[in-house]
């Protein structure tokens, strides 16, 4: 079996368009408002949603270590807390470590996969996202290129 995923890579934000560079420019400024005292690894989650709300995200640490909980999630609840009838569009995610923007792009982990594919899924609609380093920009058009031979609720109904 062969797998193939399809990752663009942009040198800079100019090659994207003003709604997606909008959303990366947001991210980073979240990131700049992520409490990460711990790591001090800030960052910044935003998401465009169908019906044109930005929503942002970003890091929230705990004393109480795996308390915590990573930009991309915080941004991914919220929006579907606040629009549970709106789908995600796009997601940008930015990091800023020593106070210094990411050369390279940052990754969601795989928890976050994991939870934005449910998002992806319940909505029926695939999720661009775009992971922003200053070097470059690398984007998929959907979580499940993030996270290929993934679990899903359709093993759940299988039995
Ligand atoms: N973190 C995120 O928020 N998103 C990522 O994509 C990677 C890691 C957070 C979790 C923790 O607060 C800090 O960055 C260091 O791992």
């Amino acid at each position: 079996m062969e797998i193939r995923i399809n990752i663009e890579e942009y040198k800079s934000p100019d090659g994207l368009s003003d709604e997606e560079q909008q959303l990366i420019e947001r991210a980073i400024q979240t990131a700049r408002d992520a409490y990460a005292p711990y790591s001090e690894f800030h960052v910044g989650a935003s998401l465009l949603l169908d019906d044109g709300t930005f929503v942002d995200g970003n890091n929230q640490e705990n004393a109480a270590y795996p308390d915590g909980l990573c930009a991309e999630r915080v941004a991914m609840f919220a929006a579907n807390a606040l629009h549970p009838g709106s789908p995600v569009k796009i997601m940008a995610v930015a990091a800023i470590y020593q106070d210094k923007l990411l050369d390279q792009p940052v990754y969601p982990c795989g928890s976050c996969r994991q939870a934005l594919l449910e998002s992806e899924n319940r909505f029926m609609q695939p999720i661009r996202i775009l992971m922003y380093g200053n070097a470059g920009i690398h984007a998929a058009n959907s979580i499940k290129d993030l996270l290929p031979l993934s679990f899903d609720s359709s093993f759940l109904k299988s039995k």
